[in-house]
């Protein structure tokens, strides 16, 4: 069985690695099992990709396709024209994407087009926000996927209810908490800046283009953020796009000029991780931040008016703010004063969700579940679905509490 497994953008490789891992540990049962590990270069910066093949132990890619930046149709177009080459090149049976970025959903629809299985990791993910170019990635991902695998209960239900064939979806954790749970211990081991001391300090990040594309929304964001500064120090490692914005907006001295705040290049998976676990509050927009703190048990303010990971607000300890300032305000005080909330970590979050989506994958058999192969040169066919296909469960655990530090 021939696997190419996809890696595109910042947030995929922690979910990346974790199934790199499992499938490494396989390859000596299974004579037949060939890994191919795809780089799309949908980030390239060392900041923003080669620190985090190195942080979280990832391989070399097999393969990168380079495609870099580029508005989302170019970027788009150009992963999917040179991904049908190496698909066409090396014939796999399966092509695993995660996430929701460009990457994902464009390996997926050149792999479903060939023919090639497509298994995606975090599917189900809603956050039925459809001017998020990841709402869109996921909608596309999940409606030709042949398997599913989901985080949470939420995520599986919606697939249900979008109409997904039942035997494809399987709830199995998550994979970018396998990282964080691998990886945690060393992450606090890393330094902490200096004149930082645990649990005295917030972390900010901002980068989705709802919030930082609109100069009057960055600046009210930051007036929010300066205010908060007042009270405790904040930590801000900016994003390319946003630090290109706060340049643009001529917003970026201002900020450099207040003693408490502290703009830096992005950090790489071990010192970021290492300073949210040690964190006393976060603000962010982005979306696995929104789960690693839940796990942490750290405070987690989102400045979105929506999120697709719902189940951190149930049980954990994400609160949707939006981004008025006066409600980020209010919210980081409040927050700053009652400490963490009663939280738990969702189920399956038990940093073993790689080892069940290896299972399952390695259990499927070519005529399972599909549909049509058209892989040029190679006679077509079209299998029915089986609804017995035989999955290899493994034990569930309970929903636990939050990690303690
Ligand atoms: C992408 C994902 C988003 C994810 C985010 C994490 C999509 C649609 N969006 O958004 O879901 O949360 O990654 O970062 O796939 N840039 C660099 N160096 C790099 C990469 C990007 O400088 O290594 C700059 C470029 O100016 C680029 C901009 O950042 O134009 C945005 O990069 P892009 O990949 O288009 O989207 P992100 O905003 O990073």
């Amino acid at each position: 069985m021939k696997i190419i497994v996809i890696a595109g953008a910042r947030p995929n490789f922690m979910k990346v690695g974790p199934i790199m891992e499992a499938l490494r540990l396989h390859r000596s049962d299974r004579a037949d099992l060939s890994i191919v590990l795809v780089h799309t270069g949908q980030h390239y910066d060392q900041d923003m990709s080669g620190s985090f093949f190195t942080d979280l132990h990832i391989p070399e890619p097999d393969i990168n396709l380079g495609v870099g930046s580029g508005s989302h149709a170019d970027q788009t177009a150009r992963i999917m024209v040179a991904f049908e080459r190496v698909c066409l090149d090396h014939r796999p049976d399966w092509v695993i994407v995660v996430g929701d970025v460009n990457s994902t959903m464009a390996c997926a629809i050149t792999a479903k087009k060939l023919g090639v299985k497509v298994a995606h990791v975090e599917a189900g993910l809603r956050s039925c926000d459809m001017t998020m170019p990841e709402e869109i990635n996921r909608l596309c991902t999940d409606v030709i996927a042949d398997l599913l695998f989901t985080t949470d209960v939420i995520s599986t239900e919606n697939l249900r209810r979008e109409g997904i064939q039942n035997t494809k979806i399987h709830f199995v954790g998550n994979t970018m908490i396998d990282s964080l749970l691998r990886f945690v211990n060393d992450a606090r081991s890393t330094p902490l800046p200096e004149g930082l001391s645990d649990r005295r300090f917030a972390i900010l990040t901002l980068h989705r283009p709802s919030n930082v594309d609109s100069p009057s929304k960055l600046a009210g964001i930051l007036d929010a953020v300066l205010d908060i500064s007042a009270v405790v120090p904040i930590v801000f490692p900016a994003h390319p796009r946003t630090l290109g914005r706060l340049k643009e907006f001529g917003l970026l001295a201002s900020l450099e000029a207040h003693r408490n705040i502290r703009v830096t290049e992005p950090l790489s998976y071990l010192p970021f991780l290492g300073l949210v676990s040690r964190s006393q509050l976060v603000l962010t927009d982005s979306g696995g931040i929104q789960e690693e703190t839940t796990v942490l048990g750290i405070p987690c303010l989102t400045l979105r008016s929506n999120t697709e990971r719902p189940i951190t607000c149930e049980v954990g300890t994400n609160v949707l703010v939006g981004s008025d300032p006066q409600a980020i305000r209010h919210a980081a005080f409040t927050a700053l004063n009652e400490g963490p909330r009663n939280s738990r970590i969702p189920e399956k979050w038990d940093g073993r969700a790689a080892e069940r989506i290896v299972a399952i994958l390695l259990n499927s058999s070519r005529d399972d579940i599909f549909d049509v192969v058209r892989m040029p040169n190679q006679p077509s066919h079209i299998s029915g679905h089986s609804d017995t296909v035989e999955i290899l469960e493994l034990q569930d655990t309970h929903a636990s509490p939050p990690l303690q530090s």
